[in-house]
């Protein structure tokens, strides 16, 4: 049964970021017993790092990922991958280059492809993402909008991936890394909300006070398609894992 999303806040991001981590390594080895893959989908952006950081420091520690599939949730389009900027750089070089995964397990939307293809590229997307079993666990982050991956305010619960506008607030946030608002691209491939309602258990982190508001109208009760977050509540295994700051108006 669909319920408002479990919460934990935790005394710091880092903390929260290290509880994540471990109940990804516990299903990552528990998975490995049953001689099973384990799926991940993941997401880029300044939340995640520090978890993406406590999972090189287990893998130092021997935790495996050579029996790991991850799909990202979204990527900028035209934004190739020598692009510092790409969230292909952002998983390489917090995460993927730093671990011992297999290259090709590892699943980013692909941001140059030529408009005409932009649609079947998307239900291919689907379909490895099916082919290789659904995703276990899910990461996400959210926007101060409301959005999860780019499904922005207004995004309908019925779409799986696909190409998308980003909506304003999102490239007021991204402006920064762009070196300006004008330079910020302005569509992505994402996962829709389809897709993220598919995994078998979701996990969202959110920090700092910027995101309190936004965290406490996501799970306050009732599901709007301004608040994309709020989609999570027809979801029945999803856990906000909360700072102290984001989750003061808890
Ligand atoms: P942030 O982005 O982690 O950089 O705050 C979160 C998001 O937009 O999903």
């Amino acid at each position: 049964m669909p319920k408002v999303p479990a919460f934990h806040i935790f005394p710091s991001a880092k903390a929260a970021s290290t509880a994540l981590a471990d109940e990804i390594s516990q299903l990552i080895r528990s998975r490995e017993a049953e001689e099973r893959p384990t799926v991940l989908g993941l997401a880029t952006g300044n939340t995640p790092i520090q978890l993406y950081a406590e999972l090189v420091r287990l893998h130092e520690e021997g935790l495996s990922f050579r029996n790991v599939v991850t799909f990202n949730l979204d990527e900028y389009i035209g934004v190739s991958r020598e692009n510092p900027e790409s969230y292909w750089q952002f998983m390489h070089s917090h995460l993927f280059n730093r671990i011992d995964i297999v290259p090709e397990n590892i699943h980013i939307p692909e941001s140059t492809v030529l408009s005409e293809n932009l649609e079947s590229y998307c239900s291919s997307y689907e379909d490895q993402i099916t082919e290789a079993g659904g995703i276990d666990l899910q990461v996400l982050g959210i926007g101060r909008n409301g959005h999860i991956g780019f499904n922005e305010p207004g995004a309908s619960p019925e779409v799986a991936t696909h190409a998308t506008e980003l909506n304003s607030v999102t490239i007021d946030d991204a402006a920064q890394a762009f070196g300006g608002a004008t330079q910020v691209p302005r569509r992505a491939i994402t996962m829709g909300v389809k897709t993220i309602l598919g995994a078998r258990r979701i996990t969202l982190l959110a920090f700092g006070t910027g995101k309190a508001g936004i965290v406490e109208r996501a799970l306050n009760p009732g599901i709007t398609a301004e608040v994309p977050a709020t989609y999570l509540q027809s979801h029945h295994d999803t856990t906000f894992f909360l700072d102290q700051e984001a989750g003061a108006q808890l």
